[in-house]
């Protein structure tokens, strides 16, 4: 079908291609042949509703496999992992004739308290990109398109559609965009998905500065912007910023404003073409890439899929004495209602009517020859007597004291985690916290399991010898976690983000979420581990940790520039275990002495190596130059500063393993001089320079004795000088007694000069 050009449709028919004709179709203009698409969530599975559905779908969608949320896939930092369950989503969404996946979501976790951490893959920029980009490009290789979302900084759910992210420049480039830009430059979705709230100020669906600026201009975008449903504002001025289709359907309002704009000379033809022309390009993809994959769907290969993914998923926290894996052979009391009903995703516009679902109780039976007991421990019900908890409790500790080894399952219930509200605390309900003192006073050997879909506070981490982050898994997520307790899956995952020991101690702590709808990013660049790691506060379980039932060894770390200025960093590792294993190598930098504020490491790179016990891998990890520049403010762009960069080699943010050190040519930042330049910029300027030092000293040979005198001994008269606006230099003229004084004619004149030279 060839889908026709912009130039062939009316100027009613153009504005009606920007809004959708219904809640997840776009419309079809049937005079000249544009079909209608389908796009629908997203985004760890396919939430397509049933013809005569409730009207969200959330209830009814078509059966789709549900793999693990972002929060527990991302946990595999595995590139190549994550690619093969994008396939799976886009084979998904191509046989149900669906055109956009909206997914994923790449926000930074900016605090655990965020309702929507779930649907989000890390604290860091570069893990959310890496990762981002793997699923896109694995969900566009089956012909359809992604979304990717929610654009952007849109980091809670509290007062979503009104509250205004207000970010510093640095923080918003390097913390909050740096992901979508590599998605974008690296993989171009089809689709950006504005978010609700406003950034800075300004609505995300009508600024042009995000959605055109940086968004095209800057990061090369080709695709579509769509809002997030409902997040339009005002729709023209959104439509003349970029914001090119509405969803959902705005029963034809808002297309009739940007006809009547266009009418009355408000808003240019032009910018209506460029809008319907990108939805026009949108169903032209999705017609050509309908039918790349033929069904039906192998539900046991997904559902396979699904068990890899989840199992892979999985951190181990920690294993003292080697309490995992578990003998097959082994009496063991499961206790905690997650194990026989899992919490496998997060409530909201995420959720899949998964084709089956596995609990981890059952799994735990069907892999052991040894007898299970079962309890309950605690009930997730709203309201639950007090004699109902401790008859829980007593029956767990009855089942507890008389196995070999018990297997708790904590988490939080799901009325606790979904879009559209925050969480008020990390804390596991205080039943779970009783029940954990209760059960290993009956017996120690416990390992704790844990279904939550953003971090909780662990204060028993110190007194359970064991515990597996299991977070949210999907639908096969209780045999991967069975697998993973028995050793047939070796945990490999690691956290991305960091598990506190105290919601006070959290970055947004004093900022979140924010009051009268402005949030204020006020620990700027500090988000997550840079946080941590800059107050030098103690946390439960650093960035970057997770455990394995083998170990590893790095050796012969070494780090160069090639060619394009990139920095390759290689490093030997060995399993030096005795079984099979992953480990995910990660790579950080610092710049001792930086001119600018950095945080103590940055996460630049990171690989998963499957490793035979015994075996070495030489792994090379590239560190991008673009990654390692900062935003400055003065010039308003990335900026490369040059010297001898600190590459550490890490098994996590505070295990670092190797540290090496690479020289980096910087990128050259100039200035024009002005009147507020300070004699230190004056002084570095290659021109301006010599002739003002020369002028300094002779201004200083005509200082009075005396009042050099008072200094006390040792001051730096230099360094004083050194943030001296020149502009201001006359009043030194005067100090000196010079009568001549320098004039502002003489230091315009120079700065002219300098900037002038700097020019040619
Ligand atoms: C969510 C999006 C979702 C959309 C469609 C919105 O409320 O924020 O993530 O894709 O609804 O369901």
């Amino acid at each position: 079908m060839s889908i026709p050009d912009v130039t062939e449709l009316t100027l009613e028919e153009k504005a009606s291609l920007t809004s959708g004709a219904s809640f997840w179709h776009t419309k079809s203009v049937d005079r000249v042949g544009v079909p209608a698409i389908m796009v629908t969530d997203g985004p760890h599975g396919l939430r397509k509703q049933r013809e005569g559905g409730d009207h969200l779908g959330i209830g009814d969608s078509v059966p789709a496999t549900c793999f693990p949320p972002a929060v527990g896939l991302g946990s595999s930092w595995d590139i190549d992992l994550v690619h093969r369950v994008g396939e799976a989503l886009g084979t998904e969404t191509s046989i149900e004739n669906v055109g956009v996946l909206l997914g994923p979501g790449i926000n930074i976790k900016r605090s655990p308290l965020c309702g929507r951490n779930f649907e989000y893959l890390s604290e860091d920029p570069i893990v959310s990109g890496v990762l981002g980009a793997a699923i896109v490009r694995g969900i566009q290789s089956k012909g359809v398109g992604t979304s990717l979302k929610h654009f952007a900084a849109n980091n809670q759910e509290n007062d979503r559609m009104r509250s205004s992210s207000d970010v510093d420049p640095r923080p918003l480039r390097e913390i909050y965009l740096r992901g979508f830009q590599r998605v974008v430059e690296d993989a171009q979705p089809w689709t950006v998905m504005c978010s609700y709230n406003r950034i800075n100020g300004v609505y995300a669906s009508e600024d042009p500065w995000l959605l055109t600026r940086v968004l095209r201009d800057e990061w090369g975008f080709e695709g579509l912007v769509v809002s997030d449903w409902g997040a339009v504002n005002e729709r023209v001025p959104g439509l003349a910023a970029g914001m090119d289709l509405e969803m959902p359907s705005s029963n034809g309002v808002t297309d009739a404003q940007i006809v009547a704009a266009v009418r009355d000379g408000s808003l240019v033809e032009s910018a209506v073409d460029v809008a319907a022309g990108r939805v026009l390009d949108l169903v032209r993809k999705a017609t050509e890439g309908a039918g790349a994959v033929a069904g039906p769907l192998d539900v046991d290969a997904h559902h396979a899929l699904a068990r890899e993914a989840a199992g892979r998923s999985i951190v181990l926290l920690k294993n003292d004495g080697d309490l995992l894996p578990l003998a097959k052979d082994a009496k063991i009391a499961v206790i905690g209602e997650f194990a026989e009903k899992p919490r496998y995703q997060g409530a909201g516009s995420s959720m899949i009517n998964p084709t089956r679902l596995d609990s981890a109780l059952e799994e735990i039976r069907a892999l052991t020859a040894g007898e299970v007991a079962y309890a309950q421990g605690f009930s997730n019900a709203l309201e639950v007597a007090d004699e109902q908890t401790s008859a829980l409790r007593d029956e767990a500790v009855a089942a507890a004291s008389v196995s070999d080894v018990v297997v708790l399952f904590l988490g939080l219930p799901a009325r606790l985690e979904s879009e559209g509200y925050d969480r008020e605390d990390i804390d596991l309900p205080a039943a779970q916290l009783h029940l954990v003192d209760a059960v290993l006073a009956a017996n120690p050997n416990t390992v704790v399991v844990l279904s939550n879909g953003g971090v909780v506070a662990l204060p028993f981490a110190d007194r359970v010898p064991a515990i597996l982050e299991a977070w949210l898994l999907g639908q096969a997520g209780g045999a991967a976690t069975a697998d993973v307790l028995f050793g047939d899956v070796n945990p490999s995952a690691k956290l991305t983000e960091t598990i506190p020991m105290r919601l006070e101690d959290t970055p947004a702590f004093l900022d979140f979420p924010g009051e009268f709808s402005h949030t204020r990013y006020g620990e700027g660049l500090f988000v997550g581990y840079r946080w941590y790691d800059a107050r030098r506060l103690e946390v439960a379980f650093p960035f970057g940790h997770g455990l394995s039932y083998t170990t590893f060894s790095y050796t012969d770390a070494a780090a160069q520039v090639d060619a394009n200025g990139d920095v390759e960093v290689t490093v030997a590792v060995t399993n030096t275990g005795d079984r099979a294993g992953r480990e995910v190598v990660q790579v950080y930098t610092s710049l001792n002495g930086s001119s600018v504020q950095r945080a103590p490491r940055e996460l630049k790179a990171f690989a998963s190596v499957a490793l035979e016990p015994g075996e070495t891998q030489v792994v090379t990890l590239t560190v991008r130059r673009k990654d390692l520049a900062y935003w400055d403010i003065r010039p308003g762009r990335w900026v490369v500063e040059g010297g001898e960069y600190t590459i550490d080699v890490a098994a996590s943010s505070r295990d670092i393993r190797s540290s090496v050190t690479v020289a980096v040519e910087g990128d050259v930042v100039s200035l024009p001089l002005s009147r507020t330049s300070s004699m230190g910029e004056v002084l570095s300027h290659p021109i301006a320079g010599p002739v003002v030092q020369a002028a300094i000293a002779q201004m200083m040979g005509g200082l009075d004795e005396s009042a050099a005198s008072i200094m006390p001994e040792g001051v730096d008269m230099s360094k004083m000088m050194e943030s001296f606006p020149i502009g201001r230099i006359g009043m030194m003229g005067a100090l000196a007694g010079d009568g001549a004084g320098t004039g502002p004619e003489m230091i315009d004149d120079l700065l002219a000069m300098a900037n002038a030279a700097q020019r040619d």
